[in-house]
């Protein structure tokens, strides 16, 4: 007698990378697990993008908030200073581990090795970062959009 067997499921590279992009969103380990994702598996994502990326409304960035946007392969993280909008690359310039803002020490900080960047231009404050964040044009259009990367060609 023959036995029965199970249909094999098959999970698609695809599947499996929103799988583990899932899995370290929710377990608050994305700004380690996505760097490790990003190199062994790389989107089909450029760089950069080509042209501006809308990142919301101003009215809803007050002073002292920030917000992290799709922004090419690496998220961009957008601030908004007493100084002014500032957008980064949100990639550690250690080992591209994601930086977050902080509010409270007013810091741009990264949890994988203590980098501290200042928020006003991305300089290194203190920690192991070998150079400044990248910093990406920012500007707010007619509607009122926070709007960020390159206009034109
Ligand atoms: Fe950011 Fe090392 S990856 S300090």
């Amino acid at each position: 007698m023959k036995a029965k067997t199970k249909p094999v499921q098959s999970v698609s590279r695809r599947g499996f990378i929103k799988a583990l992009r899932w899995a370290a969103t929710v377990t608050g380990l994305s700004a380690i697990m996505y760097p490790l994702i990003a190199y062994f598996y790389p989107k089909d994502l450029p760089e950069t993008p080509a042209g501006p990326v809308k990142a919301g409304p101003l009215a809803e960035l007050p002073v002292g908030a920030s917000k992290t946007v799709s922004y090419g392969r690496y998220p961009a993280l957008v601030i908004h200073t007493p100084e002014g909008l500032r957008a980064y690359s949100a990639a550690c310039t250690h080992f591209a581990c994601l930086v977050r803002w902080n509010p409270d020490a007013r810091r741009i900080e990264c949890p994988c090795h203590d980098g501290i960047f200042d928020a006003k231009d991305g300089s290194v404050l203190a920690g192991p970062p070998p150079r400044p964040l990248d910093s990406i044009p920012v500007y707010v259009d007619r509607e009122g959009q926070i709007t960020i990367g390159k206009v034109g060609k």
